[in-house]
């Protein structure tokens, strides 16, 4: 394919595990990416001039301003290369950008990733490893506990969220479900069950987030929620950030309610995640006070990143842009015709 006939995008927040995968898809597909490491937000959205879509992820702020300046200039198309789109003003897109985005690419990367974290943490792995690096072989303090026979509490039982409870079944854990809207078939009356989620966190020893960060779900887990809480309840994040309160997290690990926290993501996390601050002070006293936690594990937004995952998403939102400027119709689209965002089932979003 001659150049001036490819798709030219402009890449927002690159990281060097994003390029070797998207450049074989835009080779295969006849899509040119142009690379930019900054984040897109309203300072940097001028370099998206002359292209034909942006691609962006996570941490990218497209907000009004954001989208009018991508309107101006007539890029067509944003495509995310991830599967929430809270980042994202939907509400304020619609009729002027087209906004697609990877629904899934891999829930075994994230659910595995949240069991990682739970099994490091209960059987105090991270403090083990350490040790043992220093010829410590002593056992004080690294006492843990069976999972086999605990209850875990899963908020959101789409893809990831059924994926986890599958691991958890397989641990000889019983579930209590919550969504807000229930998947048939997943409720076995026994070891899985759909409660109210007063009873799931009343009767949880782990909780397990895995619904969307909306209007909602914000801080599901706040100061209120962990009062109702057994003593001692982990609570796993790897859905994002704002679900949970971090101060009110901080104040439930302090006061020993809270018996473990694992967080891949975190309210505040945009301009420290993803990123390597070792030589900088940290600003954040929240999570500098968490992270110094014993029963505290924190990664930076890492759940998602294993190889199938990344191939997944390059394959998936390559697509999706050929779609959109081929077909004039992407199955990936998300519409907010209906008042909310969802994905479109007829291509005719705006
Ligand atoms: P999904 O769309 O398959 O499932 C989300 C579930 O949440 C659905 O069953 C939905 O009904 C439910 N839900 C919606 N509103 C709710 C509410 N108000 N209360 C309770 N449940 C509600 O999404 P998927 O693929 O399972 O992803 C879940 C979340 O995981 C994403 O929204 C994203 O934030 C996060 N994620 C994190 C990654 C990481 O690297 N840490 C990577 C990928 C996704």
């Amino acid at each position: 394919m001659k150049m001036e006939n490819r798709i030219k995008i402009a890449f927002f927040d690159t990281k060097p595990y994003d390029k070797p995968s998207f450049e074989r898809f835009g080779e295969k597909y006849g899509i040119t990416f142009k690379y930019y490491e900054t984040k897109l937000n309203e300072d940097t959205v001028e370099l998206a001039q002359g292209y034909d879509g942006v691609c962006a992820f996570v941490n990218d702020t497209v907000n009004a301003a954001v989208i009018d300046s991508l309107a101006d200039m007539g890029v067509k198309v944003l495509a995310l290369r991830c599967a929430g789109f809270n980042n994202v003003d939907m509400k304020y897109a619609f009729g002027k950008i087209h906004v697609l985005r990877v629904p899934a690419y891999s829930p075994y990367a994230v659910a595995e990733h949240t069991m990682a974290l739970l099994l490091t943490s209960i059987r105090r792995i991270h403090k083990a490893y350490i040790r043992t690096r220093d010829f410590n072989f002593s056992l004080s303090g690294l006492t843990g506990f069976d999972l086999h026979g605990k209850t875990v509490g899963v908020i959101g039982t789409g893809k990831i969220g059924r994926v986890f409870i599958d691991i958890c079944r397989g641990f000889g854990m019983k579930v209590l479900a919550y969504d807000k809207f229930p998947a048939e078939g997943l409720d076995n009356g026994d070891t899985v069950r759909y409660v109210e989620l007063d009873e799931l966190f009343a009767n949880s020893d782990i909780i397990s987030l895995h619904c969307p960060l909306n209007e909602e779900t914000h801080h599901i887990i706040n100061a209120e929620a962990l009062e109702k809480c057994k003593r001692g309840v982990v609570i796993l994040n790897t859905s994002r950030g704002a679900l949970v309160d971090a101060e009110a997290l901080l104040a439930g690990i302090k006061s020993r309610k809270v018996g473990a926290a694992c967080l891949d993501v975190y309210e505040e996390e945009s301009d420290l995640f993803f990123e390597d601050n070792s030589g900088h002070i940290l600003e954040d006293d929240t999570l500098a006070r968490l992270i110094s936690m014993p029963n505290v594990i924190v990664t930076s937004h890492q759940a998602f990143l294993t190889e199938d995952a990344l191939e997944n998403i390059a394959e998936t939102t390559v697509k999706n842009i050929v779609d959109f400027f081929e077909k004039k119709q992407c199955p990936n689209e998300l519409c907010y015709r209906k008042g909310t965002a969802e994905d479109c089932k007829d291509g005719k979003c705006f």
